[in-house]
């Protein structure tokens, strides 16, 4: 079954907690937490106290997407907060290797992000170090921006690319960006196991609704 994270990006951030709850009440199987530190991204949102929040508010798996310049530093911080999946960007790491330890040795599932138009061969020495990939389907930055079709090409490669692993290993294929009701039966098909969303979601007058949308 394909496990949706709606991302708490597009929440009304007045109301955090209650949002939390409402939407685990929902269904949502993960918490989708978006970091942006204004380099990476033109865009500024959370520090690790979303983690804590987010703690104390629900039970879900904490899925924390961080699109920040120093993942070196600050992918451990989020780890030790309690996130259960910390994934980084390739784009933003030249010591990859290095920080993605350092994710896994601070307690946390290590991930790692592709913008939409970075080779996937990056992926090809990573195996062996990743719990999650994260194909994005829009430019990091904002809520609610286009999804990019070329998407969904992406992921039926890397599908393709795990199936064809010698040493398998179970490795989620998530998307981030774009997520609707339209674009979610196509890149399901392709390959993906984890389906973000923020503003199909939270701008939905009914949460369990638009989740279901998602998963059937
Ligand atoms: C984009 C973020 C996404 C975003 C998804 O920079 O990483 O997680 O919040 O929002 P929607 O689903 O509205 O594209
Ligand atoms: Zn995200």
């Amino acid at each position: 079954m394909t496990i949706i994270a709606p991302s708490i990006l597009s929440a009304d951030p007045g109301r955090l907690a209650e949002e939390i709850q409402a939407i685990e009440a929902a269904g949502a199987d993960w918490l989708h937490l978006d970091i942006m530190d204004g380099h990476f991204t033109p865009n500024l949102t959370f520090g690790p106290w979303i983690v804590e929040l987010a703690k104390k508010n629900s039970k879900l798996p904490l899925d924390t997407h961080l699109m920040v310049t120093d993942p070196m530093t600050y992918g451990p911080i989020f780890a030790k907060a309690g996130a259960d999946f910390v994934s980084i960007h390739v784009e933003s790491a030249p010591h990859l290797h290095r920080a993605l330890e350092a994710i896994q040795k601070a307690g946390a599932k290590p991930g790692l992000a592709l913008n939409p138009l970075t080779p996937l061969a990056f992926l090809e020495p990573t195996w062996d170090l990743l719990d999650l990939i994260v194909l994005m389907g829009v430019n990091p930055g904002w809520a609610g921006q286009s999804f990019i079709p070329q998407t969904e090409d992406r992921v039926a490669q890397v599908a393709q690319m795990l199936a064809n692993l010698k040493k398998p290993r179970s490795i989620l294929l998530e998307v981030d960006g774009g997520v609707s009701n339209q674009t979610a039966p196509l890149l399901k098909k392709a390959g993906a196991t984890v389906l973000v969303s923020g503003s199909y979601v939270f701008k939905a007058s009914d949460y369990s609704q638009a989740i279901l949308s998602l998963r059937d």
